[in-house]
């Protein structure tokens, strides 16, 4: 079976084709047009512009998809699209490509909810290895969304804990911009966090540099000390917002004290907290659900070190983590073919009058 995913929900034009024999997924192509270097220089995506980049490079990313795969519509089981959540201009600009396609060339039509696509990237494997299949925990970390999953089917998942507020990724954004990171802010953040590891701990291995600043935080982040946003309530929630607030909060108070700021510490001090956090909540989750098996999706499991926490948590509980390559990690359209298959399957399928949704379902 071949799917051809579209993906526009936010800053990334994608359109990717995956060869599925049954739960072995081949990715054939994987076009991602990045709309980023425009919205730099905003600090953060703008809905309109985002909107008008995707009505441009769209029918240039589904082509270039389709040649690089080496396929034709003809070959296609299906098409799947992103309708859920996302920006709603940028959603509509891929529904509705989506919906012309499929009637031109008589396919079947399938509309695809972004998170389970970003968790769905988890289960593209390399060669050999065994399928991920269900009942599995699964945490989708992105610029959007921040939720911990149990994975019933590939197409039922239980949100059983995850942000009251923010999400994570966006947390970095907007903390990372003020310290100077431009947008987004995520994987410069993760490289100043290493330098600011080391330097505070003095050992050269980042892993053990992270290891150490958590263990003495208050040692190691000195004036830099965060809350935690991992809540204390019983539940398996989060509070971004409140990590983000202490964070700008220092910030301003570091500024009017005049001292210089040491960029790495903070970034250091930031992201022991937010990664120990969702760390901590997901093994909450493993006491409470257990399962065998972890998927960890979105922006955000590009994070180098949430990556390395992650494994160790996987490797001290004996569960299977599956992580996709960073490549998968960010909006693509891969993901939402992988997930269209579930859809397709399940006997899902959308009409001409399918229409794209900001909201989670
Ligand atoms: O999944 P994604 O591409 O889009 C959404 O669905 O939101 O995630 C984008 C988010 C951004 O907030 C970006 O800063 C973050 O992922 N991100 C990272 C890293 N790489 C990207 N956050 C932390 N560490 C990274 N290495
Ligand atoms: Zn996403």
């Amino acid at each position: 079976m071949l799917y051809l995913g579209i993906e526009s929900s936010c800053d990334e034009t994608a359109a990717a084709v995956v060869r599925a024999e049954g739960e072995h997924f081949t990715v054939l192509s994987n076009i991602v047009a990045s709309q980023i270097d425009v919205h730099r220089r905003y600090g953060g995506v703008v809905p309109e512009i985002a909107s008008r980049a995707h009505i441009e490079a769209i029918s240039g990313t589904v082509r270039e998809a389709l040649s690089a795969a080496g396929v034709t519509p003809a070959d296609l089981s299906a098409v799947g699209v992103t309708s859920h959540p996302g920006l709603i201009g940028a959603l509509l600009v891929g529904v509705n490509f989506a919906k012309g396609f499929a009637a031109a060339y008589d396919l079947p039509l399938v509309p695809v909810d972004h998170i389970k696509a970003h968790i769905a990237a988890a289960r593209i494997l390399p060669e050999g290895e065994e399928p991920l299949c269900p009942p599995f925990l699964a945490l989708a970390v992105s610029g959007g969304h921040t939720a911990i999953y149990v994975a019933e089917s590939h197409t039922s998942y239980r949100q059983v804990g995850g942000t009251r507020d923010d999400a994570i990724g966006e947390s970095f954004d907007k903390v990372g911009r003020l310290i100077g990171i431009p947008y987004p802010a995520g994987a410069g953040f993760d490289r100043l966090a290493a330098e600011g590891f080391t330097a505070a701990t003095g050992k050269a291995d980042v892993g053990e540099g992270y290891r150490a600043f958590s263990r003495h935080y208050a040692k190691y982040a000195g004036d830099y000390r965060l809350p935690s946003p991992a809540l204390t309530d019983g539940s398996l929630d989060l509070s971004f917002s409140g990590l983000k607030t202490a964070g700008v909060n220092l910030l301003h108070r570091v500024e009017q004290s005049g001292e210089p700021l040491d960029r790495a510490r903070f970034a250091a001090a930031y992201t022991v907290r937010a990664v120990d956090a969702v760390t901590a909540q997901l093994s909450a989750a493993l006491d409470r659900y257990p399962a065998t098996a972890l998927a960890v999706a979105g922006g955000v499991a590009a994070n180098s070190h949430l990556r390395r926490e992650l494994a160790a948590l996987a490797a001290r509980r004996g569960v299977r983590l599956c992580l996709p390559p960073l490549s998968l990690c960010g909006d693509n359209g891969a993901m939402v073919a992988v997930a269209t298959q579930d859809a397709y399957l399940a006997g899902i399928r959308a009409g001409d009058d399918l229409n794209a949704s900001a909201a989670d379902e």
